[in-house]
């Protein structure tokens, strides 16, 4: 890409990777067929999907239309491949859904991002809570149940995989289970919505976001039926563009947004000088941030679970942070070693300081093109940012990571009048 040109336009938001990936292990506890529309064409739903076809389910992806639709009626087998398993972190939710499913399953340890530690402790506690017998042999994670049982889990930290996990494995176990400390992030609520909708008795609304409790009313597997859902969009690509802008300057509308869910992102966009308006009526939200001489750091902020800020669109906001006045502390509390593109922003000229898991970034300083490593997904997305408001051109290899996340990133940022190309 060859930087230093302010964004203008209008793009589309695709569906939510994170609210996908459950859903589509969920499909597993549907004996039938379940449609999923709005998903969006990336590698990692490629990943799932290849996950739910070991298992000898039937899954069309029909070209160009967002649509899945998954058909589980002849599932049987209860090994998941370690090529699929290793490549994506998230394929360790398909150990609740193949519980529930099958009582059965085995799976290695699972991959993903570079981001530093992800241990799957909790999730083990919960399944095993519920009744499951879990046993590692030979680096392989096998567990299983007769039957699940209702339980009370308690998690000591909300984390999105582990709350979704003991969801999927709760819907079939008989009785009542009730999850205290339960992820309040949008992509759970919405593997309940889906799962309510197919049949699963599942309480979220009033409880979960107040006091951070999910009951689930077990009903039998026979219970769930086929549904047709339409996937939400993705907050963290909004995000990434509401950034990316943010950074390199200009004004862009973003349709098919959900709005609700930027608040802390929007607050902090705002804080830093840009405009945004939001039209409800068509989900769409504008970000201006052609008066360069507004934006500014603010002096400190901290990524958290949800409503908080997401630590997803830390390195966008990283990013932005070099190219605004002033100076910006960023605490990174969810992932250990979220300041992977740290080095390469370096490389482009940044001035950036990280003590523990905080980076403090002094703005105002020229990025200059060079070539630059992506190894993770919104790192990724970050470095394009940073090319995208460097001087000359910048190259970002190992782009791949990129597509885990984003459909096609040069597409839409070219939408947005970048001058950027896939290499080679
Ligand atoms: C999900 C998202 C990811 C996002 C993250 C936090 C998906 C597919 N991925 O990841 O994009 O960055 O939420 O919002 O939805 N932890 C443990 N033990 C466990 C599980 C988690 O210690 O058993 C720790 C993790 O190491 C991490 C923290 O809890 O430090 C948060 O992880 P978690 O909420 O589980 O994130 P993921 O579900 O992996």
């Amino acid at each position: 890409m060859e930087g230093k040109k302010a964004l203008g336009g209008r793009i589309w938001i695709q569906g939510s990777k994170n609210a996908a990936l459950p859903i589509l292990a969920a499909c597993m506890l549907i004996p039938g067929k379940c449609v999923l529309r709005g998903c969006p064409d990336i590698t990692d739903i490629d990943c799932m999907c290849n996950l739910l076809k070991s298992t000898g389910a039937t899954v069309t992806t029909v070209p160009d239309t967002a649509v899945v639709e998954v058909d589980t009626r002849s599932v049987r087998e209860h090994r998941l491949p370690e090529k699929y398993v290793s490549a994506m972190r998230s394929s360790v939710v398909m150990m609740g859904a193949m519980l529930g499913r099958l009582g059965e399953v085995c799976v290695n340890y699972p991959g993903g991002c570079v981001i530093g530690e992800r241990p799957i402790d909790l999730h083990l506690y919960g399944l095993e809570k519920l009744g499951a017998q879990i046993w590692i042999e030979e680096n392989h994670i096998h567990a299983y149940a007769d039957e699940l049982k209702g339980a009370v889990i308690d998690f000591p930290f909300s984390s999105v995989g582990a709350t979704q996990n003991v969801i999927l494995a709760a819907v079939t176990a008989q009785g009542r289970t009730v999850i205290k400390n339960a992820a309040k992030e949008p992509e759970v609520i919405e593997l309940c919505k889906f799962l309510n909708m197919a049949g699963a008795r599942i309480d979220y609304s009033g409880t979960l976001l107040k006091s951070g409790r999910i009951v689930i009313q077990g009903v039998e597997l026979s219970r769930l039926h086929e549904v047709v859902y339409d996937v939400i969009s993705d907050r963290i690509v909004a995000g990434t563009y509401l950034f990316a802008t943010l950074a390199a300057g200009g004004e862009i509308t973003l349709e098919n947004v959900p709005i609700g869910q930027l608040d802390s992102i929007c607050d902090t966009i705002r804080q830093m000088g840009a405009v945004i308006t939001v039209d409800t009526d068509q989900n769409e939200m504008t970000i201006n941030a052609s008066d360069r001489d507004k934006i500014e750091n603010i002096p400190y902020i901290e990524t958290n679970v949800y409503p908080d800020f997401p630590t997803d669109l830390q390195s966008p906001l990283l990013v932005a942070a070099c190219m605004a006045k002033g100076r910006l502390a960023v605490r990174e509390k969810i992932f250990s070693s979220r300041f992977r593109i740290v080095e390469e922003l370096r490389r482009m000229g940044a001035e950036i300081v990280v003590e523990r898991d905080t980076a403090v970034v002094t703005g105002g300083r020229e990025l200059e093109g060079r070539t630059v490593i992506a190894r993770e997904l919104r790192g990724g997305a970050a470095l394009v940012i940073a090319g995208l408001c460097a001087s000359g051109i910048t190259t970002v290899a190992d782009s791949g990571y990129i597509r885990r996340g984003y459909q096609d990133i040069v597409r839409d940022f070219t939408e947005l009048g970048a001058r950027i190309s896939y290499a080679g």
